[in-house]
């Protein structure tokens, strides 16, 4: 066991982020209502203001395994992330890398959810007094956007963006980075739709980014405007590779611009690799 004080803190900030601490609380009924026909919204709606008017509330068992928990394959009710240990173990190992060998530049995620994974970055960055470094947080704090299939004809049918429980606000978000002690200058939000944000976010130079968005749009907007500021040696790492769409965004950008560099598995849903 590793019992450097800065191990056992990120230790139990990833423990503490993924909820892995504590068994998954039942889902309440009303969570993913939206998915539902009209009648059983209705139906459901009405049970659930009753419950309500006697301070209750009912919930559906869960029936997720320590494994799913664990390797990031579920959306979950309490934790800050939903990308799993090893994922936040891949988050660490790449930012320390670059702390270690000097690979210039900030850190940024691309689809942060409510906010657990650059949380971790920025507390990798606390653990090891780094103060030269800054993690940009950029999300639309709404969900996802409306496939745009005129010019991104790949994300035809993608329902992402109906999905209420993916838009979380940044007020939220902030909140979420403030309740670790960890929201400060060296974090940076960018608000808004990828391909608006990202074009003119001040930034010179990338150490890491991790890529998070989901769909081909979401995934090709981050890389046509952040793998040109990734330095020599930095990381890209791509959350949802085993998703065909941004597996697709991946697999073309890295045919356009002959990137050789070897993309490694993390877990069963994601990737990263080392620019060269
Ligand atoms: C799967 S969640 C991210 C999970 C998160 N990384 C975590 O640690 O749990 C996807 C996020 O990407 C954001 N998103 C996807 N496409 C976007 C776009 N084109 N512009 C802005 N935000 C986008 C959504 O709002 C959502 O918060």
């Amino acid at each position: 066991m590793n019992t450097k004080p800065e191990h056992l803190y990120l230790d139990l900030m990833k423990k503490t982020l993924s909820f892995m601490l504590w068994d998954e609380p039942g889902i309440p009924i009303e969570t993913f209502i939206y998915k539902r026909s009209l009648k059983k919204r209705i139906l459901l709606r009405t049970f659930s203001r009753i419950l309500k008017l006697f301070d209750l509330q009912a919930v559906k068992p869960v029936k997720y395994t320590r494994q799913q928990r664990e390797g990031g394959v579920i959306w979950p009710m309490n934790a800050d992330t939903m990308v799993g240990l090893k994922r936040l173990d891949n988050i660490q190992f790449c930012v320390e890398s670059a702390l270690q060998d000097n690979i210039d530049g900030d850190l940024i995620e691309t689809g942060v959810w409510r906010g657990g994974a650059s949380i971790f970055m920025r507390a990798v960055l606390a653990a090891h007094g780094v103060v030269d470094r800054r993690v940009f947080v950029a999300d639309s704090f709404e969900g996802l956007p409306k496939p745009n299939e005129d010019k991104y004809p790949q994300d035809r049918g993608d329902k992402h963006y109906k999905h209420e429980f993916l838009a979380v606000s940044k007020e939220q978000v902030e909140a979420n980075f403030a309740k670790y002690g960890l929201l400060d200058q060296q974090v940076v939000f960018l608000k808004g739709w990828f391909k608006d944000t990202l074009p003119t976010a001040p930034i010179d130079k990338l150490a890491l980014m991790r890529l998070d968005g989901d769909t081909y749009e979401s995934t090709m907007d981050a890389l046509n405007n952040l793998y040109p500021k990734l330095s020599k040696d930095g990381f890209c790492i791509v959350d949802d590779y085993a998703l065909k769409r941004c597996r697709q965004a991946i697999d073309d950008f890295r045919a356009k611009f002959n990137i050789k560099s070897k993309l490694v598995k993390i877990d069963q849903v994601s990737a990263f690799w080392q620019k060269e």
